[in-house]
């Protein structure tokens, strides 16, 4: 089969490089699966970097999720059978920028028939941890006030989708004005645009000075600093990722004095900790999604020969809105 492979470290463009490899064969509680779209995620430029948690050993295949067609079934797998349209994680080092890749039965889930296989593609990672941050870890409410960084990218514009979707009022922060009009389509009732605007100057003005009861933060850096000088009085900030590049500290005499809580969120600790919750999350998107009350925007389906420029593009900041290899 061809696959993408990264056989040593550096930017996606520099380091991948595709490639004729054996088929991966499914182990234990794995699938064989015929990928039908891969989406792009930040991990994914991460580790082609080395600079993610996740390591995988050298050459890997990556594509951290994917939707795909169940073509063989590993020894002892229960709950899934051949031909079946499935999304999930992939087993990595056969990630998902491949024509089959391998799925582990624990985290692969039946694909929503509301959605195509673009789409499916990018409906687990960043709903599922849009969905853990606001529910289970911000215990967002209906009526308040959500700000959400990269409200054009992936996961969030997810946050913006499930922030509405419960009935919050979303402020999405956004680099450009194509990636603003991104913003507003997913939903966002108030979008700044931050290399013209001060987003905290913003979010004090539509809220009479209160500030953003939670706030969704993946970039990080000078973005989650600036997030504290506009949060609400018992508000919750998000730490969901570093895409800016830098790693903050946390100033805890300023969270004390204006009585706001900093959640750090790993999403994919809870599939090893609560796969129960996973799973009771995914049936709950999949509702959301059949209800038509969220969609994930997928701007680019790129061929297998332009993935590595599709994840350079994302490492580099400059796509907009969720891009899928669908083959
Ligand atoms: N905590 C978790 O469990 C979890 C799960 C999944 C992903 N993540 C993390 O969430 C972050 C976002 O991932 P994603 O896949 O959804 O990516 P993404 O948001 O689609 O792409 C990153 C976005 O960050 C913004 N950005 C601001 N400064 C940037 C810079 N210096 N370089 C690049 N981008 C910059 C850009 O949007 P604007 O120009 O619009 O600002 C860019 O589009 C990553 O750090 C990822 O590791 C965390």
């Amino acid at each position: 089969m061809k696959a993408w492979r990264v056989s040593e470290l550096g930017e996606p463009r520099d380091v991948m490089s595709l490639e004729e490899v054996p088929d991966p064969q499914p182990g234990a509680g794995q699938l064989l699966v015929r990928v039908l779209g891969a989406a792009a995620n930040f991990p994914d430029v991460l580790m082609c970097r080395g600079l993610y948690q996740v390591r995988p050993p050298l050459p890997f295949t990556p594509g951290v999720e994917l939707c795909g067609e169940v073509l063989a079934l590993g020894t002892g797998t229960t709950g899934f059978a051949l031909s079946d349209r499935v999304i999930g994680a992939s087993v990595l080092p056969a990630g998902g920028f491949a024509e089959l890749a391998l799925m582990d039965t624990a985290t692969t889930f039946p694909a929503p028939g509301a959605l195509d296989d673009g789409e499916s593609a990018a409906f687990y990672i960043g709903y599922q941890t849009g969905w853990f941050g606001l529910h289970r870890r911000a215990h967002l409410q209906p009526g308040e006030t959500l700000l959400v960084h990269a409200a054009a990218g992936g996961v969030g514009s997810a946050a913006v989708q499930l922030g509405k979707a419960a009935g919050a009022r979303v402020i999405g922060v956004v680099g450009g004005p194509e990636k603003a009009e991104v913003a507003r389509r997913l939903g966002a009732d108030v979008v700044v645009d931050r290399h013209s605007e001060d987003f905290v100057a913003v979010v004090k003005e539509v809220t009479g000075g209160r500030g953003a009861d939670v706030v969704f933060d993946p970039v990080g850096g000078d973005t989650y600093q600036r997030s504290t000088k506009c949060i609400a009085f018992e508000g919750r900030i998000l730490v969901v990722g570093f895409a800016g590049g830098q790693i903050q500290s946390a100033a805890l005499n300023h969270a004390l004095v204006k009585n706001y809580s900093i959640l750090g969120l790993h999403w994919g600790l809870y599939t090893k900790k609560d796969p129960a919750l996973v799973r009771a999350c995914h049936d709950q998107l999949s509702k959301l999604a059949a209800d038509g009350l969220v969609k994930p925007l997928v701007s680019e389906r790129l061929g297998l020969d332009a993935v590595a420029d599709g994840l350079q593009r994302l490492g580099d900041g400059t796509t907009v809105g969720r891009v899928a290899y669908v083959p």
